[in-house]
């Protein structure tokens, strides 16, 4: 009896000893097994694989491949904009001890609060120190990708998200000029309709796309600060504004391809594209799409911003950093050093739709809109984006993707603004 309680004792103190030194959270290491087999590898994992998203990654691939020719390149990107399918997969391989070399991440939340906080990233300051890069990027990006005095990210591009771009051609035979307000907007869907022409297309197949028009509509209807409070936790769901841009969003409901359920992001946008549609409010990775399938900036489509945003930018930034387990972290050091060069930001930005993050790169090959895009980052007020990971943590992003696919459905904005709330609190963003 003696020996088995003895045994027992023993089996618990391991038990307990085995406990108190696991870390969950913590990463683990790659096998020994993993770590040789990418000895020579590089993992760059992504969701880049519509039009100019996949162009842009090829053009950053390829100035590595050119720098670093003993290292293969495996392209991990996996289909869905806004990381609808690829985030879960980041998740498993993260958590799982098997991340990748390197990963897209936007800025901000998404970054510091899922994987910065929980120490699965690596700091690089040293690289931007060593590369005298603290200068060369604003002080709002570098913001997104520091905690705690450290840099966890080197920024590859700057996307603005409220954007309207529409279809010239249709434009120009209705006699309509670009709508700057939400009141002009709907005045100009009316006449399209009545025309007989789809005014808005909208991909609503994978949630974020409305998460994204919603986002502009908030910013429509409260403006910057109030947008920035109410992402903060200081301002209630259930406020007016709140419910302002709730009821914009059904009174623009009726103007959109009846099919948009089916469709995804780059569908909608082909449909303006493709003279099928008038307009699509995108972030401008749609003129990346638009010139990979050889339409023209400012003659074949137009862009504007969204309207009830002019004098606001939206900003989206993808971002790239060093896991704390990355397999081959000279491989991933010498890919980040890719992407923060001049040539790399060029060469990556001119395919993806975006502008260089870097401030101080030749912008004599961008299109005007590119350029207009320029100036606006340096002259608006500037706000993160939600739908794309900045502003606020990922359970909310979730839970408000999931209550605005109900609202288009045909919800009510009193319970819609109340479930948001209960949601805020949930996620913990509201005390
Ligand atoms: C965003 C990302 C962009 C673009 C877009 C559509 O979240 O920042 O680079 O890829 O999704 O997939």
């Amino acid at each position: 009896m003696r020996r088995i309680l003895f045994i027992s004792l023993v089996v618990l103190v391991a038990a307990l000893f085995v406990a108190c030194t696991q870390q969950p959270t913590q990463p683990q290491s790659a096998s020994p097994q993993s770590a040789q087999a990418t000895a020579n590898e590089l993992t760059i994992f992504s969701w880049w694989t519509a039009g100019g998203e996949a162009d842009g990654l090829a053009e950053l691939i390829k100035l590595f491949e050119a720098q670093n020719p003993g290292v293969k390149v495996v392209n991990a990107a996996v289909a869905g904009g806004a990381g609808t399918n690829a985030k879960a997969v980041l998740k498993t391989r993260m958590l799982g001890g098997d991340p990748p070399g390197t990963f897209q991440v936007h800025g901000g939340a998404e970054l510091i609060e899922q994987w910065v906080k929980s120490k699965y990233m690596a700091p690089i300051t040293s690289l931007f120190d060593e590369l005298g890069l603290r200068d060369k990027f604003p002080k709002q990006l570098l913001d997104l990708v520091t905690y705690n005095g450290q840099i966890y990210a080197v920024p590859s591009n700057i996307h603005r998200g409220n954007v309207l771009w529409y279809n010239k051609a249709i434009f120009d035979k209705q006699h309509l000029t670009p709508p700057k307000t939400i009141d002009d907007l709907l005045v100009v869907c009316k006449k399209l309709k009545a025309a007989g022409v789809t005014p808005l297309s909208l991909g609503s197949r994978e949630k974020w796309p409305v998460t994204h028009l919603f986002e502009d509509l908030l910013l429509a209807a409260g403006g910057a600060d109030f947008y920035r409070d109410l992402f903060a936790g200081k301002i209630a769901w259930t406020d007016n504004r709140v419910k302002l841009a709730l009821s914009t969003l059904q009174s623009l409901m009726p103007y959109f391809n009846d099919d948009h359920a089916a469709l995804t992001w780059d569908q909608a946008t082909g449909l303006v594209q493709q003279g099928k549609a008038a307009m699509n409010v995108m972030g401008d990775w749609a003129k990346g799409y638009f010139t990979a399938n050889h339409a023209k900036p400012n003659v074949d489509f137009g862009a504007v911003p969204t309207p009830g945003t002019v004098g606001f930018f939206v900003v989206v930034t993808d971002t790239f950093g060093l896991p704390a387990k990355a397999p081959n972290p000279k491989a991933t050091l010498a890919f980040l050093k890719v992407v923060a060069s001049v040539e790399g930001q060029v060469n990556f930005n001119l395919k993806k739709g975006s502008i260089p993050a870097r401030i101080d790169v030749p912008t004599g090959q961008f299109d005007e809109i590119a350029r207009a895009t320029m100036a606006d980052f340096a002259a608006n007020v500037l706000v993160p984006s939600c739908a794309h990971g900045s502003a606020v943590i990922e359970s909310f992003v979730t839970a408000l993707n999931d209550q605005l696919s109900v609202f288009i459905a045909g919800g009510n904005a009193d319970e819609t603004a109340k479930a948001l709330e209960a949601a805020a609190r949930d996620a913990g963003i509201r005390h």
